[in-house]
């Protein structure tokens, strides 16, 4: 194989010395070309490519290191050999902390050694270069990718970042680095993430996570990282973390969830309600049967007959049952309708006398009624029932006495996520009924529109009173939400769509 020669530049003022040097070197192997100082070196590095460079230290216009430090400082990628007469070990051991390739003492170094010198060096630094373009290539890889890596301590401190960082939290690397890695992080997350770091440091088996930080524009993210432990990596001494921001996916997953919980409360409302009609309707047959027979038999007594009391009295518990399967149908939408335009402030001011009586004197009630209410269209009678339902429930929850509020207020919906779980969007008269009382438990809160859900004692109550609220509500295309907090009151908000083309009817009032 026929490599061509190295291409040394050998400085030397020493004509003699030089021209004996050249002489002793295989032309072959080292091609060489002479200069006499500083200057003249610095001005045939800049024209040609050599490959390594002979040095004397000793020039007419620099001496000592300053000849090395110039020349490397203005051609840093090409190696040089120094080749001096100084015998100083100290200088020699400083020339190669500055990046010297070899220190050669004339009269020692034979023309084989020289050539080896030159060749390792030549290698040497032909090595060096492909590290550092490989880690120039691996840097830019970090710091244009699209996650953001961060490195960290055995402390959990911050020792590196890279670019991408500030696009994902908006802070910069300079920001970050030497601050502990729950910097920003949510508090309920400090605890977790810095759990799975030391996981991490104990079992060196990467973990993954997620938390939420916070960005510069003070909106909470969420982030998920894998980190990997290279802190006994002598190249890196850090906690790898890669990590990026899933705040949309988060999003998405949460709003899915929330959707099909609300389809799903949705299908059982419908399930129950169809089973409630249909119990109802079989039932309201058998009722028709009693009342036609005791309406028969009761003609069969004589009036001072005291059986004639008792069928009286089976004709009164049959009227109890009609009632209690006229509220099933309500809740299973199956009630005649007899709606009109109307106002919904007007329902509750035909009923306010009824409600004062219906609280008593312990509870202070409270009207708030928006002015231009929007029309609604609906059966009167049947909101007044879904009144006269709200306001009890308020009464039971606050024995002690309290304050109960009747509100409206208009609510206009843009789109469906501008609005309540199973509403289009729409404008909406809104009634609440706010009171002061026990609240509602968490774990039941879900339940309380159930037929037959109560919390009251036996006799007490039927658990009909929401579930008719509930039906009646939804047949007029509306919706019903309860929010509590327990011991801290409950709120019921009924919405019912604006009638379609009436505009806001005014207030009679
Ligand atoms: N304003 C409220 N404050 C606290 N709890 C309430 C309130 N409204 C409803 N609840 C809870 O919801 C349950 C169901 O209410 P619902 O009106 O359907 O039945 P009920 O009041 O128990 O019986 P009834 O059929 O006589 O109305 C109640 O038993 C109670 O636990
Ligand atoms: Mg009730």
């Amino acid at each position: 194989m026929v490599t061509a020669p190295m291409r040394v530049l050998l400085v030397e003022d020493d004509r003699d010395y030089a021209a004996m040097l050249v002489a002793e070197l295989d032309a072959a192997v080292v091609e060489v070309q002479m200069v006499g100082s500083v200057a003249a070196a610095r001005a045939e590095l800049s024209r040609g490519q050599f490959d390594a460079v002979l040095l004397d230290l000793g020039l007419p216009d620099s001496n000592g290191l300053a000849t090395f430090e110039t020349l490397h400082a203005s051609v840093p990628e090409t190696p040089m050999v120094i080749l001096t007469g100084n015998t100083d070990d100290g200088l020699a051991a400083l020339a190669m902390q500055r990046g010297a390739q070899d220190y050669l003492v004339k009269g020692e170094a034979d023309a084989s050694v020289l050539v080896r010198a030159l060749r390792y060096a030549r290698e040497r630094s032909a090595f060096r270069q492909s590290m550092l373009d490989r880690e120039s290539h691996f840097r830019a890889l970090v710091e244009h990718s699209y996650d953001a890596v961060t490195l960290l301590g055995p402390d959990f401190r911050i020792l590196y970042d890279s670019r991408s960082i500030e696009s994902l939290c908006g802070y910069t690397p300079e920001e970050r680095v030497g601050k502990a890695v729950e910097h920003r992080l949510h508090p309920d997350d400090v605890a977790p993430v810095t759990g799975r770091l030391s996981e991490l440091v104990q079992t060196s088996t990467p973990v993954s996570f997620s938390y939420r930080f916070q960005h510069r524009d003070g909106g909470w993210r969420w982030g998920e990282a894998v980190a990997t432990d290279h802190l006994r990596d002598a190249n890196i001494r850090a906690i790898v973390i890669n990590h990026r921001d899933v705040s949309e996916r988060k999003e998405a997953e949460e709003a899915l969830q929330r959707s099909q919980e609300q389809l799903r409360q949705a299908q059982k409302m419908e399930a129950i309600g169809r089973l409630a009609g249909g119990v109802a309707h079989d039932f309201n047959n058998v009722l028709t049967a009693i009342f036609g027979y005791t309406d028969l038999l009761i003609d069969q007594f004589a009036i001072d007959d005291p059986r004639r009391s008792d069928v009286a009295e089976i004709r009164r518990s049959a009227e109890r049952a009609a009632a209690l399967t006229r509220q099933l149908l309500a809740f299973s939408r199956k009630q005649v309708m007899q709606p009109r335009l109307l106002n919904l402030n007007e329902v509750i001011r035909n009923v306010e006398r009824l409600l004062q009586r219906l609280v008593g004197d312990d509870i202070v009630l409270q009207l708030d009624l928006a002015r231009d209410l929007v029309a609604i269209r609906a059966d009167p009678g049947q909101l007044e029932q879904v009144l006269m339902n709200l306001v009890a429930n308020a009464r039971d929850a606050m024995p002690d006495g309290g304050q109960l509020t009747l509100s409206t207020r208009n609510e206009r919906a843009e789109t469906a996520a501008d609005t309540r779980p199973g509403l289009a969007p729409a404008v909406y008269a809104v009634l609440s009924v706010a009171d002061t009382g026990t609240g509602v438990p968490v774990g039941l809160r879900e339940h309380v529109f159930e037929p037959f859900f109560t919390t009251k004692e036996q006799g007490k109550g039927t658990g009909l009173g929401l579930a008719t609220v509930y039906g009646i509500v939804k047949q007029t295309g509306g919706g019903v939400y309860l929010e509590s907090e327990e011991g801290q009151g409950t709120t019921v908000l009924v919405y019912l769509p604006q009638a379609p083309g009436s505009s806001a009817i005014s207030d009679s009032l």
